[in-house]
């Protein structure tokens, strides 16, 4: 469901960049609300009042190619202001009339920049500047009303604009953090050129949402799937605000959770939803599908499928629902789903990707739009706890994609008691907040130990715990040696079965988060 906003926004066209949802990014970061499209569904950008100007974004193509990515002059003919990023720029450019051509080498990494004249897009930023540039093509010759805002050794346009209609274009890539100035410049088109003045607020944000799910809604039912994390408890209080006892709320035990945490997860959301949650024990269905499964993806379909006929049995009694309301965030739904093919899907995360086609019910995915840190924000101003809203996220198919090959009950119980170490050191030692998310991994190897003079033959574990800001892109924590000293003492002690304990010091990109 795309949140109707009644906020000034500034669009972004997706034409394939690994970097656009940067761009949405970085928008937000200077509170300016921003939604991406991808490039073939402009026309929903046309006749938005709301839309007070459009980025459109770079890519993998060439502007010459046959099949490029292209949109219709309608856009030109709304007289919004305009900013072209890399293949935004060629597209804008040679629509408008100017020349593309191949560079001679494609040039990729930091570039320096000399501005030329004055332009209100680079408003308080140095003449001279560091960017970030991936590009093979350029623009040779400028549209009619362009002139040059910057050059750089290689480009004789590394920016240009028409500021009589707003339109501005840059070769190099403002929202990555190698382009000094980059958030100053996204900054000077969305609150001067595009003259948003107002801050991206949670306020209007919680108003339109709930307005729009009560408008949308209307008598009918909603299910809402709840985990007691972050995301699916900030969604069903939206809804809750919006339809009352309409929303039923179902917790799944899928025995795949971490230690003791159905229980406090049960008595956490009966005490905040003010409503009672239906719990459902679905242990054994869940380790019975997944008995014998070993490729991650297809533990992440049967999960996802799995929950989807759960709820559906749970609940006929307390039905019929049209709705299904799901806590899907913006980074879940650009890693899942590919837009219009450039992209590669990395994971389909359960709650996207892997559900069912026929699934039977309407989806509402209120936080569709959200980052996590907001998803927090809006948390906050509905009155959630920080005790829940600072909560780690854990993943929808929970510890099935962190035992990697069999999923057993007695894997799941080595790695429950491992992870219940790992985290209670982590609260214990102050590191807990220090972290966007830890956890431990049940490799599916066993090497050979010593203890009491036994040899003996067992399981390793992987600790993994990572900085972030939006999951996005990561970082391994670095927490302090004598931490994880204990950590590993008290796993390989207290946890019969456990030889080994390893620590995982990649980032992502290259690697990912969830080892599967
Ligand atoms: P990766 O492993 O892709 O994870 O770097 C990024 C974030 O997504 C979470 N994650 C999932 N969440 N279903 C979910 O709901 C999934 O299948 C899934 N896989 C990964 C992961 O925990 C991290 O926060």
């Amino acid at each position: 469901m795309t949140t109707k906003q009644t906020q000034p926004e500034v669009a972004v066209l997706d034409f394939g960049s690994q970097y656009t949802q940067l761009i949405a990014r970085r928008l937000r970061e200077v509170g300016v609300f921003s939604e991406i499209y991808p490039f073939n569904r402009y026309k929903e950008l046309l006749d938005r009042d709301e839309i007070r100007g459009v980025v459109l974004s770079g890519g993998p193509s060439s502007v010459y190619e046959d099949g490029a990515p292209d949109i219709g002059d309608e856009l030109f003919a709304e007289g919004k202001p305009l900013l072209g990023i890399c293949y935004g720029m060629q597209l804008m450019c040679r629509k408008l009339g100017g020349a593309i051509e191949a560079s001679t080498n494609r040039e990729y990494g930091p570039a320096t920049i000399d501005r030329a004249g004055k332009s209100r897009l680079f408003t308080e930023t140095p003449g001279q500047q560091g960017v970030w540039m991936s590009h093979g093509d350029r623009v040779a010759a400028l549209p009619d009303g362009f002139t040059p805002l910057a050059s750089s050794g290689s480009i004789p346009f590394a920016a240009a604009g028409d500021e009589t209609r707003g339109y501005y274009c840059v070769q190099f890539h403002p929202e990555v953090v190698h382009t000094e100035h980059g958030m100053q410049i996204l900054r000077n088109f969305s609150r001067d050129i595009c003259a948003i003045e107002s801050e991206w607020s949670t306020t209007v944000f919680i108003d339109s949402t709930v307005a729009e799910i009560r408008e949308r809604v209307g008598t009918r039912k909603v299910l809402c799937g709840v985990s007691g994390g972050v995301d699916s408890t900030v969604a069903a209080t939206l809804i809750d605000q919006a339809v009352g006892e309409q929303l039923h709320t179902v917790f799944v035990d899928n025995g795949l959770l971490r230690l003791g945490e159905a229980s406090e997860v049960e008595r956490n959301l009966n005490a905040f939803l003010h409503r009672p949650v239906l719990r459902v024990d679905a242990r054994n269905l869940f380790l019975n599908g997944l008995r014998g499964v070993t490729d991650p993806e297809k533990k992440r379909k049967i999960i996802g499928n799995t929950f989807i006929d759960v709820f559906k049995s749970a609940t006929t009694d307390l039905g019929p629902f049209e709705f299904l309301a799901q806590g899907t965030l913006y980074p879940d739904r650009i890693e899942s789903v590919s837009v219009n093919g450039p992209s590669h899907v990395i994971k389909s995360h359960h709650n996207v990707g892997g559900l069912p086609e026929e699934l039977g019910f309407e989806l509402i995915e209120p936080l569709g739009e959200l980052f996590k840190d907001e998803v927090r924000r809006v948390g906050r101003s509905l009155g959630i706890p920080d005790s829940l809203l600072m909560r780690h996220p854990f993943p929808g198919p929970g510890l099935g994609v962190r035992i990697l090959g069999d999923v057993t009950a007695d894997r799941v119980r080595l790695l429950q008691q491992a992870d219940h170490i790992f985290i209670q050191e982590l609260l214990d030692s102050g590191q807990y907040d220090k972290i966007w998310q830890a956890g431990a991994v049940l490799l599916p190897i066993q090497t050979v130990g010593v203890m009491g003079d036994k040899r003996t033959y067992e399981a390793v574990v992987a600790l993994r715990a990572v900085t972030s800001q939006d999951g996005m892109t990561a970082d391994w924590a670095r927490i302090p040696n004598e931490v994880l000293a204990r950590v590993s003492n008290r796993i390989i002690n207290e946890v019969p079965g456990i030889n080994r304990v390893a620590y995982d010091i990649s980032s992502k990109p290259p690697s990912t988060i969830e080892w599967e």
